[in-house]
């Protein structure tokens, strides 16, 4: 088996509106931990560019911190390599300005200026590339178009409004979704399972 060079993003970003005060979301980095993790232990050399975690680095595996998602997106395209996983929940917007000192409450207006963040899934040039996608409801459908539109091999979709998938669970419940349209629902299953079989795609994908 060819070794290859796998980039997996895990875990939140931050967006920070001073010292003190950031937009994030609750991811743990369990999954892409996870995805880093198989993939080391099937030999491929792993970059995991990780948001702020509590997690040990997976044997093997070279990691990178990063805290915003600009961060994350210049490590990603630094990184380079066979195949990108993208399993970070990355915020999607940051607050336009980021305060130098902590804000006071009276200079706070009540209205907080946003501006997009870069989608690092679809600017990153990787030959194959793998997104997950988070939904509440059934999420086969949108991510399929999302494959199409990111140009995608595949989206691991998962609906995170079931008990025990999603944030912070140690199972999750996902469907394989290729742009060609087909799904392949798996049972709900460890995040470690759920990884190795990742791995095992991301191989086929780049036979
Ligand atoms: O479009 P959506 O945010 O649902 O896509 C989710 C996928 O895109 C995930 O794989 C996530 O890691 C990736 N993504 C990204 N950069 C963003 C937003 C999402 O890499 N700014």
């Amino acid at each position: 088996m060819k070794k290859l060079k796998i980039t997996v993003t895990a875990g939140p970003t931050r967006e920070y509106l001073d010292p003190v005060r950031f937009l994030s979301n609750p991811s743990t980095g369990k999954m892409g931990f996870a995805v880093a993790r198989a993939a080391a232990e099937r030999g491929h050399e792993v970059t995991l560019v990780a948001g702020p975690v509590a997690l040990k680095t997976p044997k093997g595996v070279r990691r990178i911190d990063v805290v915003s998602a600009r961060e994350m997106a210049a490590a990603v395209g630094a990184s380079q390599g066979d195949v990108l996983v993208a399993v970070a929940a990355v915020a999607d917007w940051r607050p336009r300005k980021r305060a130098a000192k902590k804000l006071k409450k009276r200079d706070m207006a009540g209205v907080l200026e946003l501006v997009r963040n870069p989608d690092i899934l679809k600017t990153a040039e990787f030959p194959v590339k793998i997104g997950f996608a988070a939904e509440t409801g059934d999420p086969a459908p949108e991510a399929v178009r999302k494959c199409r539109e990111k140009k995608l091999a595949m989206i691991v979709a998962n609906d995170v409004s079931e008990a025990g998938s999603g944030f912070g669970a140690d199972t999750n419940r996902v469907a394989l979704c290729r742009a060609d349209g087909t799904v392949e629902r798996l049972p709900k299953m460890s995040k470690l399972a759920v990884a190795r079989r990742i791995a095992r795609e991301c191989e086929n994908l780049r036979a």
